[in-house]
């Protein structure tokens, strides 16, 4: 139900706080993977955590604010989309994604994210989505570059990591930017 087809048997949905459970199983899959590329807040621990943080983005949904978007590959939930942030009255939004290993290398986010950028200039009327992601996430920079996004500055030693300071790239495009 309210699900969106992307082919090769991957569907997104909402991802809500029933999901809890699932979300913490998908969590344990991806963690390693996927930690030292997003905030910390977001990995968190078990069902109770789990729950924790849909429940933070479906308070941020329902006020029309950030949310999450979760990518299923048959039954099992392999990532997500999101957005981050989402401002109907500024008019932008920023988008962010994750997937654990076994879904990487078939095109789901940048399909997924398409989706998203779809829905927020089509159906919503915003005029620009950033993507921010560690100036070394060479994958991650390889989706914003799918998505037709352009690399519009380096934030300097922005992203504390493991006692490490790393740059910040932020992509961005614009309603009115040409769609690959
Ligand atoms: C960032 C991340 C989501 C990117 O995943 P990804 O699988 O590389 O990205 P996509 O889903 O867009 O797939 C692109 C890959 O699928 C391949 N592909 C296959 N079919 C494709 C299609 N129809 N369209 C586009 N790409 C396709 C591409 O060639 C590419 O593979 P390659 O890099 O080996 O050439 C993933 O690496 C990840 O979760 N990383 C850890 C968390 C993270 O960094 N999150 C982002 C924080 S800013």
């Amino acid at each position: 139900m309210f699900a969106v087809d992307l082919g090769d048997g991957a569907r997104l949905r909402p991802l809500e706080v029933r999901h809890a459970e699932e979300f913490a199983a998908h969590l344990d899959r991806a963690r390693e993977h996927v930690r030292p590329w997003v905030g910390a807040s977001f990995l968190a621990e078990g069902v109770d955590g789990a729950r924790s943080t849909l429940s933070r983005y479906a308070a941020s949904q329902a006020e029309d604010g950030g949310r999450l978007i979760g990518l299923w590959l048959g039954d099992r939930l392999v990532g997500g989309v999101m957005f981050v942030t989402f401002s109907a009255a500024a008019g932008t939004c920023e988008l962010g994604c994750w997937l654990e290993p076994v879904a990487e290398g078939r095109g789901l986010v940048t399909r997924a994210s398409r989706v998203l950028l779809e829905h927020a200039f089509d159906e919503r009327g915003l005029h620009r989505a950033e993507w921010r992601c560690r100036a070394d996430n060479v994958r991650s920079a390889a989706v914003a570059r799918r998505l037709g996004m352009t690399l519009e500055g380096t934030l300097r030693e922005a992203w504390r990591y493991g006692g490490t300071w790393h740059d910040k790239q932020v992509w961005g495009v614009l309603a009115t930017d040409p769609r690959p």
